[in-house]
């Protein structure tokens, strides 16, 4: 598997993310997860919102797994906390963060959580309540990295004015089809155009490579924000074509070629995979040893039906 810069260390190009285990026996979460281990991929994404209840998906994780602590400490665990689904709001205090931590840390059975990531950017954030919370954590060993999830450069910025740990990582929503962080600066001062419009905070994978925080791509594969996927979608014929035609030739399968846009970025980004299919899973790791031509790459931009000014 091919490895990214991930803070002041490497880490897969692909990873796997665990929301949608939620409904799923054991064993078939134990074949996932060995799926995902031979494929090269070490790291685990996970979030306390994920499942039907808090830390429901970390702890089918853990349960289903029960690995021993050799097992464990040769994987990457990492979740988020920040979201409060049950009342409707986002939460950065120090109280919330640490309290959240503490039921991840059960759930998943550990004593530590290799990255912690703030989900959703919280309108009341005080930096200074998240960098007490990190201090804490971090002294206590409980979390060894942090970064963020779905945070323009400007709310990155705020939070450095007082955390002091390296923020690694941003996690943001990107697949060929759902790109506005990729296409809306190669559209940028078009009047009138969609496109256009920024909607990142402006910039964020460029202020991402500036700072050495790595880009994670969520929703690999879907066309919108869980609209389904755009694989074999008619839907997305175009897209289809150019995919399906670029498969034959690297002879692997069309997710492959999906995966291969996202790991081709200079930006060194990871995939976080959501499948639950162990053979997709397979599928798709393939897609990172694929370095796709410029052309090739520019290709599938304009077939997903981005503007190329
Ligand atoms: N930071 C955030 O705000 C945020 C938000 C959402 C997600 N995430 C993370 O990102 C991960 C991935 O998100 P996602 O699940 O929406 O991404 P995805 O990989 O684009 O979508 C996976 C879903 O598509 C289905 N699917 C149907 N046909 C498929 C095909 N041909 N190839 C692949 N999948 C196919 C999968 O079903 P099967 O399972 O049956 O294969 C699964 O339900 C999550 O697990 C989570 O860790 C983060």
């Amino acid at each position: 598997m091919k490895t990214v810069p991930f803070g002041s260390t490497v880490a897969p190009s692909v990873i796997a993310g665990m929301m949608r285990i939620d409904d799923k026996d054991d064993a078939p979460i134990r074949e996932l997860y060995r799926a995902a281990r031979d494929a090269g991929i070490d790291f685990f994404d996970h979030a306390d919102i994920y499942g039907g209840s808090m830390h429901h998906c970390e702890s089918r994780f853990a349960d289903a797994l029960q690995l021993s602590a050799a097992e464990r400490d040769e994987i990457v665990l990492q979740t988020k906390c920040g979201i409060v689904p049950a009342q409707g709001m986002f939460d950065f205090s120090y109280e919330h963060i640490v309290t959240q931590v503490e039921g991840s840390l059960r759930a998943l059975r550990t004593d530590r959580l290799d990255v912690l990531l703030l989900h959703r950017p919280d309108a009341l954030v005080e930096p200074e309540e998240v960098a007490r919370a990190f201090d804490e954590l971090e002294a206590a060993g409980k979390v060894r990295a942090f970064g963020v999830s779905n945070h323009t450069p400007r709310q990155i910025d705020l939070l450095r004015t007082a955390v002091t740990q390296p923020l690694i990582a941003n996690q943001l929503q990107l697949s060929i089809t759902h790109a506005p962080i990729i296409a809306q600066p190669i559209a940028m001062n078009m009047a009138g155009e969609e496109q256009a419009v920024v909607r990142d905070g402006g910039g964020i994978v460029e202020y991402c490579r500036l700072n050495g925080i790595t880009v994670q791509a969520w929703s690999p594969f879907q066309g919108g924000f869980f609209t389904g996927v755009f694989l074999g979608n008619p839907e997305y014929a175009e897209l289809n074509a150019v995919i399906d035609r670029l498969a034959a030739a690297y002879d692997v399968t069309p997710i492959a070629i999906a995966t291969a846009w996202i790991t081709r970025h200079p930006a060194k980004m990871q995939v976080v995979l959501g499948t639950t299919t162990p053979q997709r899973v397979r599928d798709a790791a393939a897609g990172a040893e694929i370095e796709l031509t410029r052309a090739e790459w520019y290709e599938l931009f304009r077939a997903a039906g981005h503007l190329l000014p």
